[in-house]
């Protein structure tokens, strides 16, 4: 596996098109915008604002995190290094690539998490002990 880190951890302007007769903004993701082709979206939302997610890494799925509503935190590892990213604009995305830790925390109220994901689901492309992170990453 290729050894990812964090600094492959990049935030991505989405398309925004602002409505000249302010009718609001219209965000548009077309395969383009991405290092890959988008095989599965899904959506976290109703977030305790003391509830973690993540606390995993994929082996090969690369994902986009959009905070369409509200914000949240999102802690990414790479197994020296971290950083932590607020998302909390529509028109901006966190792509977090294959081999990287991440943790998501500190959910506001109404807090809604868009993934834009690369490959179906498949639990055998997790990896959710950070110990076995941590030997992957060697
Ligand atoms: P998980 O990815 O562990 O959630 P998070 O990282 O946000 O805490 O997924 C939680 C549960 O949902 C787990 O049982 C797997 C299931 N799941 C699917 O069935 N399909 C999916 O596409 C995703 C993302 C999760």
């Amino acid at each position: 596996m290729k050894k990812t880190t964090i600094d492959n951890v990049a935030i991505i302007n989405i398309p925004k098109i602002i409505d000249e007769q302010r009718r609001g903004n219209l965000c548009v993701i077309e395969n383009s915008v991405l290092p890959y082709n988008v095989e599965r979206i899904y959506y976290l939302f109703d977030v305790p604002s003391d509830a973690n997610r993540g606390g995993h890494s994929h082996i090969a799925c690369h994902e986009l995190l959009i905070a369409l509503s509200g914000s949240f935190d999102v802690v990414v590892k790479d197994g020296e290094n971290l950083k932590t990213v607020t998302l909390n604009k529509p028109d901006k995305g966190l792509l977090i690539v294959d081999g990287i830790w991440r943790e998501l925390d500190n959910f506001s109220s109404g807090a809604v998490c868009l993934v834009l994901a690369s490959e179906t689901y498949d639990e055998a492309d997790y990896i959710r002990e950070y110990s076995a992170f941590l030997k992957s990453k060697q």
